[in-house]
């Protein structure tokens, strides 16, 4: 197999070779996806086609089933596609073999799964810390910064106990510190406030958004949730596998949207009460 070069430097930082000039981050092409099971084979993404520019916030969106969480691991780089090209950077992010693609997710992209994963045998702190050991960090900084980020969600008293025995909105938070931990240049959220009630829910959508604006990341947010459209710069679609519209520029408010209809409803009514 081709190697992608995945760089290496001496401080232990890994980063895709850089075609200079490039906005975008991502770029997804004729993607397809079919999973063959023992009854039979299962299409679920059909000609999936979008860019995603460096330091946006992205949201995917789309009824249960539409295919959201397989493009997410697809983009992470957990599930290969049957066709199509993802390039990350310019680059074909499956033509590098799986060791480096799973070394490139753990330094430069944070993950926060729908369905949550830990090691068991560890305590909170120590799941939060394992993309830093997985990239070199001393156990003591990572440990600290992996507290640091416990904190954030309002999670550091749970620090020692173990993931499974927290409920799933906290599972959650401790879930986006874990994202955070090595802050990395793109997060991939899949339904991260699905479990929150709207304070908390609030603090993840906060954070997202600080790290976005402040930090210059780039956010993929999948969510059912109507409000958080507002929010992004990019917005795409997707019913049944297909990506079925996207569009992009910061989205009108939604109490913007909502008192819009609100006085065109009220001219209707004015206009009824007239004839
Ligand atoms: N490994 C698999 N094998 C077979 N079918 C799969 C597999 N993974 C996903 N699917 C199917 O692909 C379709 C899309 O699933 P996916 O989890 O991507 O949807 P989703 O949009 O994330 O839904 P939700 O909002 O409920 O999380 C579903 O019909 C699902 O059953
Ligand atoms: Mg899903």
């Amino acid at each position: 197999m081709d190697s992608m070069d995945v760089k290496s430097p001496p401080g232990g930082e890994v980063s895709l070779p850089k075609s200079s000039s490039l906005n975008n981050l991502i770029t997804v092409k004729g993607l397809n996806k079919q999973f063959d099971t023992k009854s039979g084979s299962v299409k679920v993404l059909y000609d999936i086609n979008f860019d995603i520019p460096n330091n946006s916030f992205a949201i995917i969106f789309g009824p249960s089933g539409s295919g959201k969480t397989t493009l997410l691991n697809i983009l992470s780089g957990l599930e290969p596609p049957t066709q199509g090209t993802i390039k990350i950077e310019g680059q074909d992010f499956y033509t590098v073999d799986s060791d480096q693609r799973a070394l490139f997710r753990a330094q430069s992209m944070g993950i926060v799964h729908q369905v949550n994963y830990w090691v068991k045998s560890l305590s909170v702190l120590e799941n939060v810390a394992m993309p830093l050991y997985l990239t070199g960090v001393e156990k003591n900084i990572a440990l600290k910064m992996a507290m640091q980020n416990l904190d954030l969600v309002g999670m550091a008293d749970f620090a020692h106990t173990r993931p499974l025995v927290l409920s799933g909105g906290q599972q959650q938070r401790v879930s986006m510190a874990r994202a955070l931990v090595a802050n990395p240049q793109l997060i991939m959220a899949d339904e991260p406030t699905g479990n929150l009630d709207s304070k908390n829910g609030k603090m993840i959508m906060d954070l997202l958004i600080k790290c976005q604006k402040e930090l210059n990341r780039t956010i993929i947010l999948v969510t059912h949730n109507i409000e958080y459209l507002p929010l992004s710069d990019i917005r795409l679609y997707m019913v049944d596998g297909k990506l079925t519209q996207s569009d992009k520029g910061q989205h009108a408010p939604m109490n913007e949207i909502i008192s819009s209809l609100t006085s065109e409803l009220a001219e209707l009514t004015k206009l009824e009460q007239r004839q």
